[in-house]
């Protein structure tokens, strides 16, 4: 049966007003034509997994590095697709200079200029920027739970705003958005990081910070139980906010699931996508849905290290297509989900 055209990720996407798309490994954009066109059938969006970082795009002080990204936004164009950018300011990927050269004195100077330089760079082409990732780490202490990251160290909380603030003068019309991992479950360290971001939100929002979205990473484990009312009561806070809400990262490992028989794990991952997708959709401001990758053999979950010591030499099963580029079961469930949602007019 076909996948493609009119019975594509991207044609159920588009007739609800939605966005679905991926995160692209731009050096394989360059060397697989089948992964090329996989994207272009599949996917509305697209974003760059690592290309856009601060370690890709700014190799030297004084040095950006365009061209992944240019190729990514051409191949966007060219095949009507809209583009996030990830991201603007985070505590990993940071370049190898990094260190030595930023420090209390010139941070908010190198912060500034790098995002009015990489915003700039792609203006008026960029759907949404994830401006501030992850910002948020209970486990680092603080009552407010920011995390301790290099931009706060040197910064403060400050950093955020500043962020946020130069984003939108380099880039009126770019979403501006917040993207952090493991707000989705109910358990405790679910409940209480998802706390910490909407009172960062709302701060945010009080402050008159320009943010306009938040993104949900969506890394889901396909034995989790954890999946509860609560990431829906966020996702309803963040629309009386007047936030628009993106699942950013999605993709469900299979890391703790014992079988061997693939068909077997296929089908829990399938059951996670339909149900999870379905759930988020049910809210209006949920508009883009975006996998970590589009197939199996491209995810970065192969290269965990959880992964690698617990399960050598499998490949995960978490994404809609496999590594021969075939659509999984959770391809048929993600597309059934985008089917469940009321059309979107923005
Ligand atoms: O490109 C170099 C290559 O030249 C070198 O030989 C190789 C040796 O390790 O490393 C390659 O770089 C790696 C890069 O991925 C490209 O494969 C980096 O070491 C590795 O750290 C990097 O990992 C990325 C990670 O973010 C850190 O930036 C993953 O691909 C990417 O999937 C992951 O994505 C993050 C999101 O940005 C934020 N949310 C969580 C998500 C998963 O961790």
């Amino acid at each position: 049966m076909s996948i493609d055209g009119p019975a594509s990720l991207r044609a159920h996407a588009s007739a609800r007003g939605l966005f679905y798309g991926a995160a692209v490994d731009t050096g394989l954009l360059r060397t697989d034509a089948a992964y090329r066109a996989l994207l272009a059938g599949q996917c509305n969006i697209v974003v760059a997994e690592n290309a856009m970082k601060w370690a890709a795009i700014h190799p030297e002080p004084d040095r950006y590095a365009f061209e992944q990204g240019d190729e990514l936004v051409a191949f966007a164009e060219q095949h009507a697709m809209q583009v996030r950018g990830h991201n603007l300011c985070w505590h990993e990927a940071l370049p190898s200079w990094f260190a030595s050269t930023v420090n209390p004195g010139n941070a908010r100077q190198i912060l500034t200029e790098h995002i009015r330089t990489v915003v700039g760079r792609y203006k008026g082409r960029i759907r949404a920027w994830d401006v501030v990732n992850e910002a948020i780490a209970l486990e680092d202490g603080r009552t407010d739970g920011l995390r301790t990251s290099p931009w706060f160290e040197m910064l403060g909380p400050g950093y955020i705003d500043l962020a946020f603030r130069t984003a939108r003068e380099a880039d009126p019309h770019a979403l501006l958005t917040y993207n952090d991992y493991g707000i989705e479950y109910d358990h405790p360290a679910g409940f209480t990081k998802r706390a910490a971001v909407m009172a960062l939100l709302k701060r945010l929002k009080a402050d008159g910070v320009p943010v306009d979205a938040v993104g949900i990473q969506s890394h889901i484990d396909a034995t989790t139980s954890g999946l509860g009312p609560g990431i829906s009561a966020f996702v309803s806070e963040a629309q009386a906010l007047g936030l628009k809400v993106f699942l950013t990262e999605l993709d469900v490992n299979d890391d703790n699931l014992a079988s061997e028989d693939i068909a077997v794990r296929d089908a829990a991952i399938a059951k996670v996508y339909g149900q999870y997708v379905t759930t988020m959709l049910a809210n209006l401001a949920v508009t883009d849905v975006l996998t970590w990758g589009i197939s199996d053999n491209h995810s970065w979950l192969n290269n965990s290290k959880y992964h690698k010591e617990k399960h050598p030499g499998r490949q995960e099963r978490a994404l809609p297509f496999d590594a021969s580029y075939h659509p999984a079961p959770a391809f048929y469930a993600l597309r059934t989900a985008l089917d469940s949602a009321t059309v979107r007019n923005a």
